[in-house]
């Protein structure tokens, strides 16, 4: 049974960050300058930690409060649990009843905002705060906007989000009450990157772009760490809904600091990228072999907006994820996504996103296909509210 106590927090204890690497050419940088991409090669830029340097053991983080800033050593945030926060993380794992006796659902649809993405921005816009940023500009297909405009409001800095103008009126409502400045575009959230990327030019706008900044994945990585807490144990796969690939690479990343910090071994579960079949690269990169993966042209609507992502800056690390862990990608189809949505709903109690209802789809799948077995123990992620998308 996962375990869901919560006692007290060590506020003293700083953050272990040395520096900054770029994902791509590991280039080293310094983690006290606000940058977003690697000034060498363009790629991605990941936090590391003097993990040699924290003393606290694994009981002892456990006997902290759950939550996001749980294991603040391994979180870039120089105020650690100081930090403004809208209590993001330690979101529960569900039993997954009539899905499957082994099957757990990690419902991040009770972050602050509804979404997962609380917990990349909670740290990105608290850790960029810190370096000195005091306006934001993102594209988004809306979570991530409303979880960026959500932090806006707490640290009061402005937040302009550029979104394609198909968005349900939910999330663009969200970032509007919350004080974001909504830009519309027609197309995908890859026109919307093009629109975001002109005000970035602006020195004073700092971009919290999917893997354009170093800090969202660290606060979805906190979702690797919790999988491990909350069984004491890894699971045998985690089916996860990928867009832009942050919360897979967050894991991913976990899973390896777990192991440097002595925490676990060398076996990983197995990572599985779920996608829709009208917005696939990642799936279509798997199945060709490749370590790249191409843009794809004209992506067909979706209700999961999250997952209409036609090429990601972090397709690189997402593809090197799955390949080190054994893992896979799988393309559902949108009625199949839409019916696994419901049976999640009446068979769990969740009432998920489309994206969380993929994760669901994408397990039949490979139940039917025999990559995974019924005895395995597996984690579906839901990653949002359903209530955000009925506009
Ligand atoms: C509900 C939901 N699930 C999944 C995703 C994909 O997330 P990632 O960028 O981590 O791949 C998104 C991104 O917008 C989302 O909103």
């Amino acid at each position: 049974m996962p375990d869901m106590s919560s006692t007290t927090t060590d506020e003293t204890i700083p953050s272990a960050l040395s520096h900054l690497e770029c994902g791509h050419c590991s280039e080293r940088h310094d983690a006290n300058t606000l940058q977003n991409v690697c000034g060498q090669c363009g790629g991605p830029l990941l936090a590391r930690y003097d993990i040699s340097s924290i003393s606290a053991t694994l009981a002892d983080v456990l006997a902290r409060n759950r939550g996001q800033f749980r294991f603040h050593e391994m979180l870039p945030l120089a105020a650690g649990t100081q930090s403004p926060t809208l209590g993001e993380g330690g979101t529960p794992m569900l039993p997954g009843r009539g899905v499957g006796e082994n099957v757990w659902v990690k419902d991040e649809s009770q972050n602050p905002t509804g979404s997962f993405k609380a917990r990349g921005m909670a740290v990105a816009v608290g850790r960029s705060f810190e370096l000195g940023a005091r306006n934001f500009c993102l594209p988004s297909n809306g979570n991530a906007g409303g979880a960026a405009a959500a932090y806006g409001a707490i640290y009061g800095v402005s937040v302009e989000v550029v979104v394609p103008s198909n968005t349900p009126l939910p999330l663009i409502d969200e970032i509007e009450a919350l004080g974001g400045k909504v830009i519309l575009v027609q197309g995908s959230i890859a026109d919307a990157g093009a629109l975001s990327r002109e005000r970035a030019k602006d020195p004073s706008w700092f971009s919290l772009a999917t893997l354009g900044e170093p800090y969202r994945v660290e606060g979805k990585k906190m979702m690797g760490y919790e999988i491990f807490w909350d069984f004491g144990r890894l699971p045998d796969v985690v089916i996860y809904p990928t867009g832009g690939g942050t919360g897979l690479v967050g894991m991913v990343k976990a899973f390896d600091e777990m192991e440097e910090l002595g925490w676990i071994d060398s076996l990983r579960p197995r990572m599985v990228a779920v996608q829709v079949a009208g917005c696939a690269p990642i799936v279509k990169a798997v199945t060709d072999g490749a370590d790249r993966a191409e843009t794809w042209l004209d992506p067909d609507e979706s209700l999961a907006f999250g997952l209409r992502v036609p090429s990601a800056l972090g397709d690189r690390l997402i593809l090197e994820g799955l390949r080190s862990t054994n893992g896979t990608a799988v393309a559902v189809e949108e009625k199949e996504m839409i019916d696994a949505s419901l049976s999640l709903a009446r068979e769990t109690g969740v009432w998920g996103s489309p994206e969380g209802g993929a994760c669901l789809a994408a397990y039949r799948q490979l139940l039917a296909s025999g990559w995974l077995s019924a005895g395995d123990t597996v984690v579906l992620y839901n990653t949002g509210a359903a209530s955000k998308y009925s506009g």
